[in-house]
């Protein structure tokens, strides 16, 4: 595991910008696995960045997100769908038909996520991962449990997480209860995966992934299994990190 320690919120960015970017010049048909959430936005704004001034080039590439909200479809403005064409997909050279998610929409659940798991064996998994980090050690959104998921599945969402997403709804009843999401396993596959961290709320989350005892309860210690695991963080977020 490499841990880079930044400043703050936008040499976080910066780093993890670089290190996408190295992915994409080392493999540009690469599969890249990608996260929402706020964390991860001033990446996405630096890779477009690097993409306008003719650094970057998406061309080649294909994206697979991790997550998206049950019930959702990919036009709601509050979907993961739309985050991403906002902050990424309509920012840089990706080929729309190579940019996928779960289908919030889809009318069997079931098969919905059988039709994830086939497609992300089919692209052989992601090369690099970025993920965020919930307070609660989520990862996707894949919720403290008893058991480590597999595959794509369906969750309802804990309390903390529907209280961490109330902020980007109008009214509470808005908030999705439900989310596709890649399973662990899904996750481990991935070539290498990039955890970004940002804030003191994230603190204790990282903490316990790290430092702690791998466990589905803190579902990102998971990542104490993986072997090309990038934690960058800031220092607020890597404060109570004991790992050098
Ligand atoms: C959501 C997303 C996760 C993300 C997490 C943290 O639960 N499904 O992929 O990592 O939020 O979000 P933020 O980066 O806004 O703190």
């Amino acid at each position: 595991m490499r841990i880079f320690r930044e400043k703050d919120y936008d040499g976080m960015s910066r780093r993890a910008a670089d290190i996408l970017g190295a992915q994409l010049l080392m493999k540009p048909d690469c599969v890249l696995g990608l996260a929402t959430g706020s964390t991860p936005v001033g990446m996405y704004d630096l890779a477009s960045g690097g993409y306008s001034r003719g650094e970057l080039d998406f061309s080649r590439a294909a994206t697979v997100n991790l997550d998206e909200y049950k019930g959702l479809a990919p036009d709601d403005p509050q979907s993961y769908h739309r985050f991403m064409r906002e902050h990424l997909f309509s920012r840089v050279n990706l080929c729309p038909e190579r940019c996928y998610l779960p289908d919030g929409a889809a009318p069997d659940p079931d098969a919905e996520c059988r039709r994830y798991d086939a497609l992300l064996d089919a692209l052989g998994g992601p090369d690099l991962q970025v993920l965020g980090i919930g307070r609660n050690g989520h990862i996707g959104f894949n919720e403290p449990s008893d058991a480590f998921s597999c595959g794509t599945h369906c969750v309802r969402l804990t309390q903390s997480t529907l209280e961490a997403n109330r902020r980007f709804f109008a009214r509470e009843e808005d908030v999705p209860r439900m989310a596709y999401t890649m399973g662990i396993r899904n996750i481990l596959r991935a070539g290498a995966v990039l955890l970004l961290a940002s804030g003191g709320d994230k603190a204790e989350a990282v903490h316990l992934a790290f430092d702690g005892p791998v466990t589905p309860r803190v579902p990102a210690s998971a990542l104490q299994l993986h072997p090309n695991v990038i934690l960058v963080g800031d220092e607020a977020a890597l404060r109570l990190l004991q790992r050098k």
